[in-house]
């Protein structure tokens, strides 16, 4: 298999950007398939840390790197990261970057309402990265979306501009807030569309030709199997699907180009924002995870939630997503426990689960059966080879591949690039 498509298999922030930095050097392209900067991927490269919300994390090592069509692009915070990572040395060239031009915009029409939606429904909130996500995506499939293409027509996007505001305008006004000011949505418009007119182009056109000449293509998920708009824990939710079956339609390629898909695991489990979390641990060990981890999301700094490993929710999404194999991350956390536990069933009013159920109520009711194993003595951390690693450590990795069905393709040890256990190699198999 010629190309990786690579996922995260819980909710979100699995180390999906340490992976795909890790084989970027492997591949001859990286693409963006969906979500938006909502994402936050942190590369860890010698002394030097990256945080990528909107750039495919290839553009570390400089691979050619594409924002695919399925991604919702906010130009301004892709200003904003382009000049951050220029500013570290990374190199940003037309050569190297391209957006597709049929990708829907973010606006700051987007980011109000998130923001007074989230507002509005106080405990009741989905816990947003309020980055204007979900607004963006219900305006392209309600097909009042201003996309990158617009960019270069302005001067006729005033019937564009009447259906948008339109909509917004009555939303707006439903929370007490003036309309859009659309001379200065305009101007900003203007203001930054040569920045991202540079590099916008018919991406499907380019990628197909270079898959014609045999690149090896890498896809750059966002978020997890768990976020994704029909599979995850709706409505607690992001606006995109998450799945592995996303990056075909989100960068215009066939289903036959996604390759081998590397669903990313971490270890044990964490969750930032609202929703169902059956192993979460609101005790001393919920936090020793945290710690341990450094379990802040990248975006917005929120706290994440922790719990023990989810045999369950995992095995569903390799499943959903038709994993290969997945690349177990952030083993090292466990390092020092004594015991460690996995969820391997569910209960729920008086009967046995053997999967997620689909209701909101039931999915807040669950209650997780668990396997206890002994932890391991000595360390995981910066591991680079099978033979470094604890033999209790590998029951458990073995544990693991045995629940969810999917063979282990690669254990991650550490943030550091380099801290990588490569058992099965994802291009080659
Ligand atoms: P992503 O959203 O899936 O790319 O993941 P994030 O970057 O948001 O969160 C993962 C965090 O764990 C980052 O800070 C990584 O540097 C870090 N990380 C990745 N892999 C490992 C690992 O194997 N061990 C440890 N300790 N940290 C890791
Ligand atoms: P990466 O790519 C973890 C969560 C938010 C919220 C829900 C909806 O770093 O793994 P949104 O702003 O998308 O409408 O928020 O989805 N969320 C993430 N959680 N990692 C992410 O991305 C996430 N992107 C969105 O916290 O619960
Ligand atoms: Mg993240």
């Amino acid at each position: 298999m010629a190309s990786v498509t690579v996922i995260g298999a819980q909710w979100g922030d699995e180390g999906k950007g340490k992976i795909v930095d890790w084989l970027a050097s492997r591949a001859d392209a990286v693409v963006r398939f969906q979500g938006g900067h909502n994402a936050g991927h942190t590369l860890v490269v010698g002394e030097q840390v990256y945080k990528l919300s909107l750039l495919p994390s290839g553009i570390v090592t400089g691979t050619l790197s594409i924002i695919g069509n399925g991604v919702v692009l906010d130009p301004w915070a892709l200003k904003a990261e382009f000049d951050k990572l220029t500013a570290q040395g990374v190199t940003i060239t037309t050569e190297n970057f391209a957006i597709a031009d049929n990708c829907p915009l973010i606006l700051p029409l987007h980011r109000d309402l998130d923001g007074l939606r989230e507002q509005a429904a106080g405990s009741g909130k989905i816990g947003t990265t309020g980055r204007g996500i979900g607004p963006a995506y219900e305006d392209k499939v309600g097909r009042r979306a201003i996309r990158v293409c617009d960019l270069a027509h302005l001067d006729a996007l005033d019937s564009q501009l009447d259906r948008l505001c339109a909509h917004h305008d009555a939303l707006r006004a439903g929370f007490g807030q003036p309309p859009v000011d659309r001379a200065a949505l305009l101007a900003e418009l203007a203001e930054i569309a040569p920045f991202v007119l540079q590099f916008a182009q018919p991406v499907w056109k380019r990628l197909n030709k270079v898959r014609k000449a045999g690149a090896r293509i890498l896809f750059e998920g966002a978020q997890g199997v768990l976020l994704d708009v029909d599979h995850g824990t709706y409505p607690f939710v992001t606006s995109s699907n998450t799945v592995s079956g996303t990056a075909a339609s989100g960068s215009g390629l066939g289903p036959n180009a996604t390759g081998f898909v590397l669903g990313i695991v971490k270890a044990y489990t964490t969750r930032v924002g609202s929703g169902p979390f059956p192993t979460e641990l609101e005790d001393e060990t919920g936090q020793r995870l945290g710690e341990r981890g450094h379990e802040f999301g990248t975006v917005t700094g929120r706290k994440r939630r922790c719990g023990w490993f989810d045999a369950v929710l995992t095995r569903q999404s390799c499943a959903i997503s038709g994993v290969t194999g997945i690349a177990l991350t952030k083993l090292d956390v466990l390092d020092g426990f004594d015991k460690v536990k996995i969820c391997t069933g569910y209960r729920l009013r008086g009967k046995v689960l053997d999967y997620f159920p689909s209701h909101a109520a039931d999915q807040a009711a669950v209650e997780p059966i668990y396997e206890e194993m002994d932890g391991w003595q000595g360390t995981t951390a910066g591991a680079r080879s099978w033979a470094d690693l604890p033999a209790q450590a590998i029951k458990y990795i073995q544990r693991v591949q045995e629940l969810i069905e999917t063979p282990v393709a690669l254990v991650s040890t550490s943030p550091e690039r380099e801290d990588t256990i490569l058992v099965r190699d994802p291009f080659v198999d």
